[in-house]
């Protein structure tokens, strides 16, 4: 039986448009999804849009249109997103969608059933922005830890029973020490938990826009019990042995909803618990933190308009380690990409296939005999698919493109001192040899390219006929077709000129 990977990205507000850390966590679900389905893999990749609360209700009432209007709206451009950052989802949800209200309401049934929900009433502090409760303890200098204003609410409401999970939630996090991802935040969610869970207010009675309490539509749903359940209620019914979840990739700002409400929510419905929550870091502008009052909000349409889409993902992906925070800056962006994808992986194509081009009939040669320094280069080439299989699951992507940079950095040092320009006077038959390891150091590459970079690996790929492209490929079984004709030599990565290289220095 093929094996089955379900991965998903957080269900985004749809408060205001898109924004580097929105395009960031679906890029980073992308490049696993794509990689697990080419590594043989049967993949559901989830995205969607959170499209009730309070907070929503709120933008739309500030933009002077009808909140459907509004969330269908601004979920338009969410959707837009996933086409314009070549994502591969197999599905978009959106909470106000009938399959999704349907689902929860069942849910909160079956809640009831197990005797997990009651009603009382709850006075207390709740950040709209963040959409949460606070306790009067956890506020800095009368405000969210995020900085979020709080304000004083006081209502009838229907309570989860939060506080039986307590024992239940550590022995989870003990049990199956992959839960929480990275390692480095795992102390904070478990010291949060034994500091003690009070019972989680689970409805509201003060506004409109949400899922209705079954049987007292006075009550709306709190927001994250409604929007955590997205990531079941999006599987149809053929698509159920999808579950539990092999992974949700998620920012550090949401972490505690999904390793402490979802699995307790979970274990009270009777439903499996997902297998690891993936919380990355956050991205900063030049050091600061990206906020709309700042008005320093990183537009990821800019940059790929500026430079390109695959520019975009590979600096994202390859700046900073998954997990930690990262700064977004544009001379570490032309640092970066001239540096590794212009200067090694573009570089080793473009002097490969201009030689071959110029001195190989426009055909891929035919090779010898291979020397111990041959098959050296092809050996490592190759086990790169083992090291790099090890890396996606501790979603190490940095470290991941770094093992690709490695080949193609060894291949640059091998056409050095190969000197194929060199061989053309005293040895044409090691030349040809020689343009051939190349040519199939290069396949490797652009295949192992794939997840990361799509298009322009596609490009690669196609540019030399490559048929198959999944990564049990990656072998000498399939090594490159001798005598397959090239085109012109392409620049597959063009350099990013900037302002100092045009002399304005
Ligand atoms: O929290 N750097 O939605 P949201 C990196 N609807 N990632 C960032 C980021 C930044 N500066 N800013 C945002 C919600 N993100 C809920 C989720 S899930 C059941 C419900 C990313 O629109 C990051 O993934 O506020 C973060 O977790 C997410 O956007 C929050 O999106
Ligand atoms: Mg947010």
């Amino acid at each position: 039986m093929q094996k089955r990977f379900y991965i998903t990205t957080p269900i985004y507000y749809v408060n205001d448009k898109p924004h580097i850390g929105h395009a960031y966590t679906n890029i980073v679900a992308d490049v696993i999804a794509r990689f697990k389905r080419l590594d043989g893999y049967d993949v559901k990749f989830l995205t969607g849009t959170d499209e009730h609360g309070q907070k929503v209700e709120k933008s739309a009432l500030q933009n002077s249109i009808s909140t459907q209007e509004y969330v269908d709206k601004i979920a338009y451009n969410f959707v837009k997103l996933t086409e314009d950052l070549n994502l591969s989802n197999d599905d978009f949800i959106r909470t106000t969608e009938k399959r999704h209200k349907l689902f929860v309401q069942n849910i909160w049934n079956k809640l009831v059933e197990n005797k997990y929900i009651y009603l009382d009433k709850y006075s207390g502090w709740y950040s709209v922005r963040d959409e949460a409760y606070f306790a009067e303890a956890e506020l800095i200098d009368g405000k969210a830890p995020s900085g979020a204003s709080v304000e004083w609410i006081e209502e009838p409401s229907y309570f989860f029973r939060l506080s039986s999970f307590q024992d239940k939630l550590l022995k989870l996090y003990r049990d199956y020490p992959d839960f929480i991802m990275p390692e480095s935040r795992k102390n904070e969610v478990i010291s949060f938990v034994k500091s003690g869970l009070k019972d989680l207010s689970i409805s509201r009675t003060s506004f409109e826009w949400g899922i209705k309490v079954p049987n007292d539509d006075k009550h709306i749903m709190y927001v994250w019990l409604d929007a955590l359940f997205n990531y079941i209620s999006a599987l149809s019914e053929d698509d159920s042995c999808f579950w539990p979840a092999e992974l949700h990739i998620v920012g550090k700002d949401i972490l505690r909803f999904h390793t402490v409400y979802w699995p307790a929510f979970l274990m009270a419905a009777g439903i499996k618990v997902p297998k690891k929550i993936f919380a990355h870091g956050w991205w900063t502008n030049n050091g600061e933190k990206i906020s709309k009052s700042v008005g320093n909000v990183i537009d990821p349409y800019e940059i790929i308009d500026k430079y390109n889409l695959d520019y975009f993902r590979y600096y994202l992906l390859r700046e900073i380690t998954l997990g930690n925070d990262g700064n977004f800056s544009e001379d570490s962006f032309v640092e970066r990409l001239n540096s590794e994808l212009v200067n090694k992986i573009g570089n080793l194509i473009y002097r490969t296939t201009s030689f071959i081009f110029k001195n190989c009939e426009q055909k891929i040669p035919n090779p010898g005999k291979y020397n111990n320094k041959d098959q050296d280069l092809l050996n490592y080439a190759y086990e790169q698919l083992s090291i790099i299989r090890k890396l996606i699951d501790k979603q190490d992507i940095k470290q991941m493109l770094e093992q690709i940079v490695m080949l193609s950095n060894k291949a640059n040092i091998y056409i050095d001192e190969e000197a194929p320009w060199k061989l053309k006077k005293t040895d044409v038959k090691r030349m040809h040899t020689v343009l051939y390891i190349l040519s199939e150091v290069i396949r490797v590459t652009a295949i192992f390219l794939q997840p990361f970079i799509p298009g322009s690996a596609k490009n690669i790929l196609d540019y030399f006929n490559v048929q198959l492209r999944d990564f049990d490929t990656i072998s000498s079984k399939y090594s490159i077709k001798p005598g397959l004709v090239i085109d012109d030599p392409v620049i597959f990565f063009k350099k990013i000129e900037t302002s100092l290289d045009n002399g304005s220095k």
